[in-house]
Formats: C-alpha cells, structure tokens, sequence
C-alpha cells in the first residue's frame, strides 16, 4: 500500500542557466555557459541561453504554476556571476535581489526553497584564472556561499553545494562536451578534487553562516555486468567506482576508490591527507539524481575505463537514449544507506525527454511516456522508503521544458511545455498526473 508522509516534499527542479535567459541582465557578469554556448558550434542548432523560459522576468507565472500543481517545494540553482560578476570580490546587489523576489514568492506560496550554489555556471572570470583548475577556488567557492548564506538562511532552509561533480568533471575537463569543453586525463582528478574541497569549504562555512541544513547533490547511476564473466564485472566496479564512488567515497569513507585512482594512473595526484578533512565535513542530507542505469561490459578498447555500455533489446529508451529502469532506483537508494549509513536522502532529479506532440487546442498536451515514467518511478521510490531508506522528498526534472545544454532545446524534460516563440506554458499530462499523486499523498499509485 503507497501512501507517502504528510511531511514528504513533492516538488519540481530547475537550473539558473537552463531557464532563466537575461544572463547579463542588472550587472551580471558573463559564466562559462555564456562563453560555450555563444562560441559556434558546440550547441546544437547554436543555441544559447539568453532567453531560455524567460523566467527571470516570468518567476511569478513560474511559482504560480507550480503552486497550481499543488507542489510544496522547489529546487532551483543561484547563478554564481550574478552575485558576483567577475567570481570574486564585489557583489552585485541586484543579483543577490532578484534570488530573494524569488524566495520571498515562493514562501508566499508555500513552496519551500532548496538552493543550489552551484550548477555549472561557472563565472567566465574564474575560469580566465583556471576555472576548477585552480585550487584557490574552494576559497572563492567559499566566499561566494557566504554572501548568500547571509542573504537567504532562515528563508531557505535547505542547501546543496554542487550540482553533480561528476557531471561538471567528466563534461567539462575529460571528454569536452560541457562547458569549459576541455578533454585532458590529466585536469579531471584535479576538478573533481577542487569541487569536493569547495563543497567541505563552503559546508564549514555554512556552519559559522547558518541555521539549518546543508548537503550535496550527486547524479548516481548503478553499473550492472553484462555477465558473470569476471571481467564484465570487473568492468561493472570501475565504472561504478568512476561514475558513483568517485565522489561519495571521499565524503563519507575519507579516501577515493582504488580503482578510480588506477583508472588515471599517472595522471592522479596524491593528495594532502588534510585535504579530507575538509572534503569529510558532515552533511545533513544527500540529493540523488537518478535518470537511468547501465548494462556494462569489458571492452579493451574504451578509454579509461575500458567498459562500455550494453543496450537492453526489451527495454524502452528515452529520447537522450537512456534506458528506463525504475527498479534500479530503488537499488541506488538502498545502496547509499548500506554503503553510507543512515541519512536523510531527497531525489533531487529524476524525470525523462521524450518526443512531445505539439499542444492542441484545449490546451492539453499527452504525453503517456513520461506520465509512465514518474508512476513507476515514485513507485520506485515508495519501495525503497519500505526498505527503510530515509528518503524525505522527491523532485521532478523537469518544471520546464528548458536549454538542455549541449543539446539544446532539442529534448524536452518539463512537465510543463513551454513554446520557446511565445513563452507560453501549458502544463502536460505528466504534469497533471504528479499534481493527482501529491493531491493524493501518493494513493494514486495503488490504482495502477
Ligand atoms: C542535470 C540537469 C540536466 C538533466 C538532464 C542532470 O544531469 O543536473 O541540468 O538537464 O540531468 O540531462
């Protein structure tokens, strides 16, 4: 029988850049997402950020919507180069302004805010100083949370440092596909250790600064061998150790995976032992993402890992061709509290892009692919709280159709549909179906 808790918080996610457009708006400085996006061809169709949903003039509608939807919380991301433009030293007042309009509505609607400081908007000054490169970053990452904490804590309640480390790594300084688009084996170990250093730096920070409660936000995505060949699964525990391990290990155990720092051979670093300190600080919570998992086998001639990806003939696919399976959810969540122990776990990403059919008159817009998606996914997730996994929260991705980074807007993840021409926003069947769910505390999910 699913029934979630009354304190359970329904709720949707977003990203600064990923919606908001009016990037360079009221003394914001440019991010590396500015800089890629605008450099020709790296996105596809050449698409950029600038208008994006256009919600940082259109957040009250935005709020609106999801208060329709009967949401009771909201995750969304600070843009870094607004609070401060060049990344460090002054901070523009009017940034720091539209982030509390934005709160103060959302209060005002009973939504409550979860933060993220950082989701991969790197301010295009930093990077000019070696971006995630440069160790002094997880001071600058540091000073930047403070101004914020001192801004927002009290009204916000709940803090996530990064947005994916692994994501930010493996895009942006291993294979190139995300901003700042370099590809060198040798820069990865050292963004990835300077992104959890920021992370325990601005957590310390965050204990002088604030009252509440902080934690991160990792994508996990569980590695299965493709046999019981000892070398698939091998294969499987590499990749896993890369993808999942690399960054909760050095949270949680204080050390990295061996087999990561095999995997880099001489391209990894020894590392000062102190540096753990500051990486292990406690958290209050963790966010997992959760899209999809991998089937993997040994491959000799993949880089690095040597493990490559196996498709599922019976499996459905989503339009970014990543597999739908629910119940592997539910495996990520029990692995954390096994592997972890026992902490407060919110599903701070989950959703799919499908091909949408357009909106029709009446404004309805079907899309039985994604409402199937979250049915089986909450269900997921309900059996892991009977597993006993603390898990307090759930957040779609999408709110809104938005920049899919280096895809641009050619995937759709909202359940809202937005028309990039008009702006206007027609929520989708998904949309009305996760509003039946909360509406229901979760009793909807019995019925099929
Ligand atoms: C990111 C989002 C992204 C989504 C879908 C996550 O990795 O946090 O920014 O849009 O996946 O690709």
């Amino acid at each position: 029988m699913i029934e979630f808790s009354r304190e359970f918080l329904w709720g949707t996610a977003t990203s600064a850049y990923q919606i908001e457009g009016s990037p360079l708006a009221d003394g914001a400085g440019p991010s590396i997402w500015h800089r890629f996006s605008h450099t020709p061809g790296l996105v596809r169709d050449g698409a950029t950020g600038d208008v994006a949903c256009d919600h940082y003039r259109r957040y009250r509608d935005d709020v609106a919507i999801m208060r329709n939807l009967g949401t009771n919380a909201y995750r969304f991301s600070i843009s870094w180069s607004r609070i401060m433009p060049r990344g460090r030293g002054a901070v523009n007042a009017a940034g720091l302004d539209f982030y509390e309009r934005l709160v103060d509505a959302l209060l005002g609607r009973g939504i409550e805010p979860m933060v993220t400081l950082y989701h991969w908007d790197l301010p295009a000054a930093l990077d000019d100083e070696g971006g995630w490169l440069n160790p002094e970053i997880a001071k600058w990452f540091a000073d930047y949370a403070a101004v914020v904490f001192r801004k927002l804590d009290g009204r916000v309640k709940m803090w996530a440092t990064l947005n994916e480390p692994w994501v930010i790594t493996d895009g942006g300084y291993l294979y190139g596909a995300l901003a700042p688009g370099h590809r060198n084996r040798f820069e990865a170990p050292v963004a990835s250790h300077n992104l959890l250093r920021a992370h325990g730096e601005a957590v310390k920070t965050y204990r002088s600064e604030g009252r509440h409660r902080v934690g991160i936000v990792v994508n996990l995505e569980p590695k299965y061998p493709a046999s019981d060949d000892p070398a698939d699964r091998a294969a499987a525990l590499r990749a896993e150790a890369y993808m999942n391990r690399q960054y909760l290990d050095p949270i949680f155990l204080g050390r990295y995976p061996v087999d990561v720092r095999e995997m880099f051979g001489e391209a990894w670093p020894e590392w000062p032992a102190d540096d753990f300190t500051v990486i292990g600080q406690p958290i209050d919570f963790l966010g997992v993402n959760y899209y999809t998992r991998s089937v993997t086998r040994f491959d000799p001639h993949a880089s690095l890992l040597h493990a490559a990806p196996v498709r599922q003939p019976r499996a459905t696919y989503t339009e970014t061709g990543w597999e739908v399976c629910p119940p592997a959810l539910t495996d990520t969540l029990v692995w954390v509290r096994e592997r972890y122990g026992d902490l407060p776990i919110y599903v701070t990403e989950n959703g799919a892009a499908f091909f949408d059919p357009p909106v029709i008159e009446g404004d309805c817009l079907a899309d039985p692919l994604r409402v199937d998606y979250l049915r089986t996914h909450l269900k997921a997730v309900h059996a892991a709280i009977d597993r006993g996994v603390d898990v307090r929260g759930y957040f779609v991705w999408s709110l809104l159709d938005n920049f899919e980074w280096s895809l641009g807007y050619s995937k759709r993840f909202g359940i809202v549909h937005v028309d990039f021409d008009t702006q206007k926003r027609t929520p989708k069947d998904s949309a009305l179906f996760y509003a039946k769910v909360i509406a229901s505390k979760g009793h909807v999910l019995n019925e099929s």
